[in-house]
């Protein structure tokens, strides 16, 4: 055998020596960590086990008020490996959500407001107290009007290969407020009311497939699946103005976005399940391969707004070249419709809006430049038009950056937690049905007999959901479906919020806080039945109703969109969406859930039904003939 080179030799020695310096860097961030954080758990352990051994603790993490009460850190559960920490008490029965662990462990600890030394991560204090919740999500910080006082936890940074290291979502304080500004019109009241046909078309291609691939078969249908479908077709149309859905005529690679952003979900959501994935250098290889991808497939979507905003404006400059507005509000597909109603608003899909924001920034910067160095031709109003065409002049790699972070947010966050809440809503009416009647009866009577019977008697290759009469006018008088859609998030959070305390001397209470993860688990909020009444866990629609209703219903005890300037940007879309999906579906069908004592409530990335929520499908109505048996 042939001595290695002296290349490969010093090759070699240079791995071993980065992989031992790794690994070391490894255990010592592990070791301060675990110091720390013992200093604090150790007397909390005591305090939530034995509160007489209470002098034996550790004084660190204790002090008193003014009036004389003890502060601590919250109860903790006993046992903590030295190794895993509190990851042994968290483990659980493997399938169920943390956000259910951590509601047990309150449980046990008989506190409303628990404390875990997490592996890796450190402490955390994990909130089911509506108080403490208020406190984290409306305190702004001394330093900012427009920053928390507590941001977002650095745990969102596992997050970035999905949604992009610009995305709105880790955004703080002022850079934060622009990007929401940028992005509010995208979700206004009127800018919903012009996409209730889209999401009505898109219904169609969801029905027929559940009819074509799934009752034509006798096979259960995957809600959770076809619903990600749905939702993720529903917003590539309406936030790019593309059609990415399967059986696509445009030629935009639509359909393998989505399967890449879902494996870096999938993978994303494994290694926070499992964080010894993240030593796994073939894991974070594939990850960032998918990563690259996603970015790559947002790039192109810019590029293809761009070249048909150019293509408007080079066909507009030839018919008169009388206009020097750039107009880069007016971005979308729309450019191409030279019948387009003047009356009409420009449309603002998060597409358009994302991009002019940087156009404009560009733009104005470049006026102000020029203005400094001619001062005469300051008001020369160039424009787009008189620009060149390369994407380089108009923006630079940082504001791709930002554009695709967003957007790669938006398809995201705009889809993935829309269809968990599609999938458990209908499941929920199937295993319910005077509640599924009760719908079905405030469906006939809100969109009408008509409609009715079009959605229940069409065939599948027909358009099924009639657009005219599908409007945002009659689906708000549907108040029941909008509370069974409430009670589903109430019942099934899908995301949750954590933030950070970076004050070690923060408290809160009679709890001291520390540097801490926070937790908000609104999973343990919307299921105490302090706030909710004895029936809790029970799916009742009608707390949401009338008199009994919202009113009064304290509004930090409802908070699947979480509350403050944080909250949710798209719950009005997605709470139209979701009405919009149950009213087809429970037109259209009947069904039965199968295996319904197996489904749980688990985390992947965001919080979903483990088996899907499994149901097998028949029709309604006169063709209930095509059904399987
Ligand atoms: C049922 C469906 C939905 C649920 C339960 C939900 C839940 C949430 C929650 C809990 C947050 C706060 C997260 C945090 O504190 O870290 C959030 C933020 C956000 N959501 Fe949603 N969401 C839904 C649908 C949507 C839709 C349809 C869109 C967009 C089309 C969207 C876009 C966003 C964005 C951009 C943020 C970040 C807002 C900011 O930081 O200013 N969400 N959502």
């Amino acid at each position: 055998m042939s001595e290695p080179s002296e290349q490969t030799v010093s090759v070699i020695s240079i791995l071993a020596s980065l992989i031992c310096i790794s690994l070391g860097t490894v255990f010592w961030i592990y070791y301060r960590q675990s110091q720390s954080a013992t200093s604090s758990t150790s007397s909390t352990a005591t305090t939530a086990t034995n509160a007489t051994n209470a002098t034996n603790a550790t004084t660190t993490t204790r002090t008193t008020n003014k009036d004389g009460d003890l502060i601590d850190y919250p109860p903790t559960p006993p046992e903590r490996h030295w190794l895993w920490k509190h990851g042994v008490a968290l483990k659980g029965d493997g399938s169920s959500s943390h956000d259910v662990i951590f509601l047990q462990w309150m449980e046990k600890l008989q506190s409303k407001v628990v404390m875990f030394d997490v592996p890796v991560l450190g402490r955390m204090i994990v909130v089911g107290d509506i108080t403490l919740a208020r406190h984290v999500l409306q305190s702004k910080s001394k330093k900012s009007r427009t920053a928390s006082a507590f941001p977002k936890s650095p745990t969102y940074q596992d997050v970035v290969p999905l949604i992009g290291k610009k995305s709105i979502v880790v955004m703080e304080g002022d850079e934060w407020a622009h990007q929401r500004k940028i992005f509010n019109p995208g979700f206004s009241p009127d800018y919903l009311k012009g996409i209730v046909t889209t999401i009505a078309q898109k219904c169609d291609r969801f029905l027929e497939f559940c009819e074509t691939e799934d009752i034509a078969s006798g096979l259960p249908t995957d809600l959770l699946a076809r619903a990600i479908d749905l939702t993720s077709d529903v917003i590539a149309q309406v936030a790019f103005g593309e059609d990415w859905g399967y059986n696509s005529e445009e030629d935009n690679g639509g359909v393998q976005t989505l399967i890449t952003l879902r494996d870096l979900t999938t993978m994303i959501g494994n290694e926070m399940r499992n964080p010894i994935n993240r030593l796994n250098p073939y894991y974070k290889w594939r990850m960032s391969r998918l990563s690259v991808s996603l970015d790559q497939d947002m790039q192109r979507l810019v590029r293809r707004r761009l070249a048909t905003i150019q293509k408007a404006q080079n066909n507009n400059n030839n018919n008169t070249d009388n206009t020097n507005d750039t107009n880069t509000n007016n971005t979308n597909d729309n450019n191409d419709n030279p019948k387009k109603d003047p009356k009409q608003p420009p449309q603002k899909d998060i597409l358009s809006l994302t991009l002019s924001s940087v156009l404009k920034a560009n733009e104005d910067d470049r006026k102000s430049r020029a203005a400094k160095d001619h001062p005469k031709n300051s008001n020369n109003n160039n424009t787009l038009k008189n620009q060149s065409s390369s994407e380089e002049v108009l923006f630079g790699p940082d504001d791709m950056e930002c554009m695709t972070s967003q957007l790669k947010t938006f398809y995201f966050a705009g889809h993935d937690t829309t269809a968990t809440t599609i999938a458990w809503a209908f499941w929920l009416l199937l295993r319910n049905p005077e509640t599924l009647q009760r719908a079905r009866d405030e469906v006939k009577e809100s969109l009408g007999k008509e409609w009715v019977d079009a959605v229940t008697e069409r065939k599948s290759h027909e358009q099924i959901i009639p657009g005219e009469s599908t409007t945002y006018e009659n689906l708000q008088k549907c108040q029941y479906l909008d509370a069974i859609s409430r009670e589903t998030l109430r019942l099934y959070p899908p995301a949750a919020s954590t933030r950070y305390a970076a004050d070690p001397d923060a408290t809160y209470g009679n709890y001291k806080l520390g540097k801490s993860i926070v937790h908000l688990n609104f999973y343990a909020i919307q299921r105490d039945p302090d706030l909710w009444g004895k029936d809790a866990n029970e799916f009742r629609p009608e707390r949401f109703l009338g008199d009994e209703g919202r009113k009064k219903i304290n509004s930090f005890a409802f908070l699947p969109f979480s509350k403050g300037s944080r909250d949710c940007i798209g719950k009005y879309f997605a709470l139209l969406e979701t009405k919009i999906a149950l009213a087809a579906l429970i037109t259209r069908y009947d069904g039965s859930v199968v295996d319904a004592d197996r489904e749980v409530y688990t985390a992947r990335l965001t919080s979903v039904p483990k088996n899907g929520c499994l149901v097998q499908l028949a029709r309604r109505g006169n063709n209930s003939i095509h059904t399987a048996a």
